[in-house]
């Protein structure tokens, strides 16, 4: 039994059943770790982005290692909305799993359809949705919804006519101004925002004089942009009113509270999810001593007291 109520409500139906959710991509659909851990503890699981019809992906090599981190270029493979409707969700709900799906689509009619199919009789149990805006869309030459104002600010209008289930839109940090595009979102009809996805990168070998991605460019992840993480999620809880996930680099519950500390509601742990499975339930597991030490009775005790 838990000393603390870690529930947390992110609102509009989104009930989390504590602060740390496994972040997309990381986790697969959850059922990769049935043996390994209890689906049920984890605050929820975002599931790997989902598309209209079923993606191969990028060629390989996809994951190399970084200095503190890692680079990935997976490109989005995944199994389609329809095949995780009826294949991996009823596993996951008889498994007791919170379950967000998470978005991906190459222009504004991919995630229309998406979240359109998220939002059905047959997908009851997702609790929410997060916009995986990191993509390029293929009418506006390439450019990723998240970094332009405009492209972003119709694609949150658009899909908040689509559903009434909880919208939450995941920032790029490819941006030079994400409080901006944060309020854009928010205005555009987001519930939460996540901040943030990876950061562009890329690695070489420099004997071979060659990408060590098949993709060339990669998503870096990992501890190493942890202070980046940290910074644009405090940039991105001072500019709006609606609860923030940070992510970004976090190992441990002390990273977890740092981002609670400078505003944050929740968090999302994933590259550590390939050292440990475990992550998610450690990490909440720390936050509450933690807590119980420092006579906290939740982590609202905590979120944005940062001082100056
Ligand atoms: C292998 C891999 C695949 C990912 N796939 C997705 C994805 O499908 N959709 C998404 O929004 N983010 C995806 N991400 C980004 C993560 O959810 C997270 O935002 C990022 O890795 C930063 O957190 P971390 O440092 O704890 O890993 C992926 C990350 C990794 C490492």
């Amino acid at each position: 039994m838990s000393p603390l109520d870690l529930t947390v409500d992110l609102g509009r139906g989104l009930r989390l059943r504590n602060p740390v959710m496994a972040a997309s991509g990381t986790f697969g659909y959850g059922l990769e770790y049935d043996d390994l851990v209890d689906l049920s503890q984890i605050g929820a699981i975002v599931v790997k982005g989902l598309s209209p019809q079923p993606r191969a992906g990028n060629a390989p090599p996809r994951i190399v290692e970084t200095a503190g981190g890692m680079l990935n270029s997976i490109g989005l493979q995944n199994p389609g909305v329809h095949a995780f409707l009826a294949e991996k969700l009823p596993r996951l709900l008889e498994r007791n799993a919170i379950v967000v799906a998470n978005v991906y689509g190459e222009q504004v009619e991919d995630y229309v359809y998406v979240v359109e199919q998220l939002s059905g009789p047959q997908a009851d149990g997702v609790s929410g949705l997060e916009i995986n805006v990191s993509c390029p869309n293929v009418k506006a030459g390439g450019i990723a919804f998240g970094v332009d104002a405009d492209l972003l600010g119709a694609l949150i209008a658009r899909l908040r006519q689509c559903t009434d289930k909880h919208l939450m839109v995941k920032l790029s940090p490819n941006v030079t101004d994400i409080a901006m595009l944060a309020r854009i979102a928010v205005q555009a009809g987001a519930d939460s925002l996540s901040a943030i996805n990876t950061l562009l990168g890329m690695a070489i070998d420099l004997e071979a004089r060659k990408p060590k991605l098949g993709n060339v460019t990669g998503g870096l992840s990992g501890p190493a942009i942890k202070p980046v993480a940290l910074r644009m999620a405090w940039q991105v809880a001072q500019a709006v009113d609606v609860p923030v996930i940070g992510v970004g680099g976090i190992m441990n519950g002390a990273d977890a509270l740092e981002f609670i500390c400078v505003g944050c509601r929740a968090v999302q742990v994933g590259t550590a999810n390939f050292q440990n499975p475990q992550a998610p339930i450690q990490i909440a597991r720390e936050m509450e001593s933690w807590l119980v030490s420092h006579g906290l009775a939740g982590v609202d005790g905590l979120e944005g007291t940062l001082n100056f």
